[in-house]
Formats: structure tokens, sequence, C-alpha cells
């Protein structure tokens, strides 16, 4: 059984998760629409992982005897300056998740929820990949700067991207 409190924060923790996931939407179509297809392929299938991770809060908020309760998702931004931007966003927004997660583990401490703790690993554990990932590409980005050629190179190599569902979660 789940804290008040602790439910609280997981169904927030849905709701910002669903955000990630209309951000990276949002990035993808305007990827596809700036001529970029590898950008939008790799911001797409961030959309995916996020709305995984949405999913996997949820079912356990259900598993746990928890009620969810779904709230708006706020408009997410639709234009940006170019790639480094969206990537710097993106970045930023994943440290934010990542602050997110961490303080859940810490209600989780406090409420001496062991089950939320050790569920709660795997997000701490993706949170790691995620900014890594983020900062990779900024890396690229980075020694691109104005050089076309580069950015149409990078592009094709977002191309390949392919989601890989996560066989932990119930709904895989
Ligand atoms: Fe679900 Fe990108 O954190």
């Amino acid at each position: 059984m789940l804290s008040k409190k602790m439910k609280e924060a997981l169904n927030e923790q849905i709701n910002k998760e669903m955000y990630s996931a209309y951000l990276y939407m949002s990035m993808s179509a305007h990827s596809t629409n700036v001529g970029l297809p590898g950008f939008a392929n790799w911001f797409m299938i961030q959309y995916k992982e996020e709305m995984e991770h949405a999913m996997k809060i949820y079912d356990y908020v259900n598993d746990r005897g928890g009620k969810v309760s779904l709230k708006a998702i706020d408009e997410p931004l639709s234009t940006f300056k170019d790639a480094m931007d969206m990537f710097q966003k993106t970045l930023k927004h994943e440290q934010f998740i990542t602050k997110s997660i961490n303080e859940l583990v810490d209600l989780a401490i406090k409420e001496k929820d062991h089950a939320t703790q050790i569920f709660l690993q795997w997000f701490v554990t993706e949170q790691i990949e995620e900014e890594g990932n983020d900062n990779d590409i900024i890396a690229k980005l980075k020694l691109i700067g104005e050089n076309g050629n580069g950015l149409l190179m990078l592009d094709k190599e977002l191309l390949a991207r392919v989601f890989t569902p996560d066989t932990t979660s119930e709904n895989a």
C-alpha cells in the first residue's frame, strides 16, 4: 500500500514523463519540418521511451493499490533555433527529471517504502543513460559547428536508432 504522499508524488512523475514524451514529439515534428529525418527519428524514439516510463509508473501505482490520477499535460515548445538548441533543451529537461527522480527516492526513504525505493532504481540508472546520450550528441554538434555536411552525417547516424521495448515493463 502506497502512502498518500508517495502516491501523489508518483502521479506527478507520470505527468512529467508524459510531458517529456510530448516535448520530444514536438522536437521530432520540428526536425521533420526542417529536413532532418534522422533527428526526427531520434526524438520519436525518445517519445516512445518516455511513454514507456509513464506506463511503468502507471502500472506500479496500480499494482500497489494506489489510484492513478491523470493531470493536464503542459503545451511543449514548438520552435527551436537549431539542432544544438533542441539538444541543450533536452539535456536541461533530463537534468530536471533526474532531480525529480532523486526527490522521489528521498521521499521513499523517508516513508520507509522499500518497494518503491527498489522500483525507482531502474529510473536512477535510466537517467544516467539519458543524460549521457544527450551529452554525446551535444559534443558531436560542437565539433560540427556550422558545417552542413557534418550535420547531415549526424542526421544519417541518428536515423539508425531503433526503439527497443523495455522487457521488464508489464506492457512490453
Ligand atoms: Fe523518462 Fe527522459 O526521462
